[in-house]
């Protein structure tokens, strides 16, 4: 499948739309239609509903060290500006750009991709931002245009080591001509003289100023007298609302450790370039839990996270080939983390062998309750700990609220560690819809094969779960399909087509991924049974009418 397939068929059955589109949109930002909506209400409600909901406490799940409780949260989006000075972010959640003095426009300094190209005497490092198989023929434009060759002239081009990132250039010696193979191989010494840099969108070569920092936080000024000092922000993640609240949840419920905190809500980031669809997008919506445990039990509360996580994903119809759970190598790691793996998906904006982040599941150990007890910490050696100012006081302090927790029934105080699930309902949705999107050859009303494009969409995702079609609109079909929606609609969400021919109608539900269509026929009024025809294998049978609600909900499993 091709991604410009997806996205023409997200606008044109209404899933996803640009946001303020009628003003040329505003990149980073995403509207979800109708259907679009829907899916992401339901890819939300089965998270919450699987791990928070549903979750029975009095019994250990397959893999759980113990039984466990889940409880909720909803925080507002606007926190203390404390709160991300002692959770880092303030001081270290950035990413490097570097801009174009030409282009005037600005990059995100990993997402440069480049290759040694040679031709007329000169080596250059020709640039650009695509990804995947259009990479390759990008660069080729882009350095026939600058050493003014044809298509035809392209054998000229001598390419030297691989497609790499601008990164990469940061230990690699400038290469002379004819050396390029060397120089792609890396060399020793972090130099970033781009001179030799043919910036992604620049005529001429050098252009690129050296990388910089950049906060992703989006800053905002809370009241209407505010000044710098009432600066605030909004979230980056929803994860500091939970650990700021977690004296709030023990003193208000009666969970014991282990149990875990879920909370479910927008997050912003001022992503430098966001890009592919909504994989990188400004505004997303995260799906976290933060899970407090004992800290001698921490490593099997993580390894159970991991594989509960990444099975969601299979059993919601993420499978094979395309899936893959990857545990970070130790240079990967942050500094507080003592394990992460990464639920990754083959998105087909990627190069092939390439995985996209859907989900992270990280170790925290008990760097965020420390954070919010005694201030921003630091790594010395093994040991975190407060960072300080030059005078020696810490640099950001803490709320100096004890958030220890005191196990009464082993008379035992600790700083309980944490295992974080941390996933993006957006890139979930998105995940959903490349894996669901697919094509195939049926006949069209006049028996001639068509292309049918369909959304094999798990049906508990599915934005309609069936559609009721009377045959034709005339002899009481009308009437009886309408019962029959009627009878639906309390259970689930329905649709309702009387217009044009009914092969059109059965496409179109295929298309949005609706798992069920019923229609009402001329057998309909001498016997009462109607058919429902299933949208991946097109098989149809008869039930009896009203018997509808039962038979789908029995199919749907609800
Ligand atoms: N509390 C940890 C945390 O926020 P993260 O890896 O930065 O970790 C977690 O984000 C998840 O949020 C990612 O795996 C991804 O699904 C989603 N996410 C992060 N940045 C995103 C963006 N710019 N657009 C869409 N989703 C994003």
């Amino acid at each position: 499948m091709e991604m410009d397939q997806l996205v023409a068929l997200c606008k044109r059955r209404g899933f996803l739309f640009q946001s303020s589109e009628i003003y040329g949109g505003l990149q980073g930002f995403w509207d979800y239609g109708p259907m679009g909506v829907e899916l992401k209400r339901n890819v939300r409600e089965a998270w919450w509903r699987d791990m928070v909901t549903a979750h029975n406490e009095l019994q250990p799940p397959p893999g759980a060290p113990s039984p466990y409780e889940m409880v909720g949260l909803d925080c507002a989006i606007i926190m203390h500006p404390q709160v991300w000075k002692c959770s880092g972010h303030y001081d270290l959640f950035h990413d490097l750009m570097v801009d174009c003095r030409e282009s005037k426009r600005r990059y995100r300094y990993d997402q440069i991709q480049g290759r040694w190209v040679e031709a007329k005497g000169q080596t250059i490092f020709v640039t650009g931002e695509a990804q995947g198989p259009e990479a390759i023929a990008d660069l080729q434009h882009k350095a026939l245009r600058f050493f003014n060759l044809r298509s035809k002239e392209a054998d000229e081009l001598q390419w030297h080591g691989p497609v790499a990132s601008l990164t990469t250039l940061e230990s690699a010696p400038m290469p002379a001509p004819g050396e390029g193979k060397a120089a792609a191989a890396g060399g020793p010494g972090k130099v970033y003289d781009f001179s030799r840099v043919l910036g992604p969108d620049a005529k001429t070569l050098g252009t690129l100023t050296a990388p910089r920092e950049f906060n992703l936080m989006f800053k905002t000024i809370v009241g209407a007298l505010g000044g710098e000092e009432d600066a605030a922000f909004l979230r980056p993640e929803t994860a500091q609302g939970i650990f700021v609240n977690f004296k709030n949840v023990l003193d208000s419920t009666r969970v014991r450790v282990p149990f875990g905190v879920a909370q479910l809500g927008k997050s912003f980031r001022n992503e430098i370039t966001p890009r592919n669809f909504t994989f990188r997008s400004r505004e997303f919506e995260q799906m976290e839990i933060e899970f407090f445990c004992h800290p001698g039990q921490s490593r099997a509360w993580y390894q159970y996270w991991r594989d509960r996580r990444y099975r969601w994903y299979t059993d919601l119809g993420l499978a094979g080939q395309r899936l893959r759970l990857r545990d970070h190598t130790p240079e990967e790691l942050s500094h507080y983390s003592c394990g992460t793996a990464d639920i990754e998906y083959a998105f087909p904006f990627l190069a092939a062998g390439d995985f996209g982040e859907l989900e992270g599941v990280a170790h925290r150990g008990d760097f965020d309750l420390r954070s919010h007890m005694e201030g921003k910490l630091v790594r010395q050696g093994d040991a975190l700990v407060v960072e300080q100012d030059a005078q020696g006081k810490p640099k950001y302090r803490g709320s100096g609220k004890d958030l220890s927790y005191f196990d009464d029934l082993t008379k035992d105080r600790y700083l309980p560690h944490v295992i974080e699930p941390s996933a993006g309902a957006d890139r979930a949705t998105l995940a959903f819809l490349c894996e669901a999107y697919c094509e195939d050859e049926q006949p069209d009303e006049s028996g001639k094969p068509t292309k049918r494009v369909f959304l094999r969409l798990h049906p508990r995702l599915a934005p309609i779960k069936a559609a009721v079609f009377p045959l034709v609109k005339k002899d009481g079909m009308p009437e009886v399909a309408k019962e029959i929606y009627a009878a639906l609609k309390p259970h689930f969400n329905a649709f309702y087509d009387e217009k044009g021919a009914v092969g059109r109608r059965y496409r179109r539900q295929d298309e949005v991924g609706t798992p069920f269509c019923i229609t009402v026929d001329g057998q309909t009024l001498s016997d009462g049974t109607v058919t429902i025809r299933d949208r991946d294998t097109l098989r149809q049978w008869r039930v009896k009418k009203e018997d509808c609600p039962a038979e789908i909900r029995g199919r749907l499993g609800i």
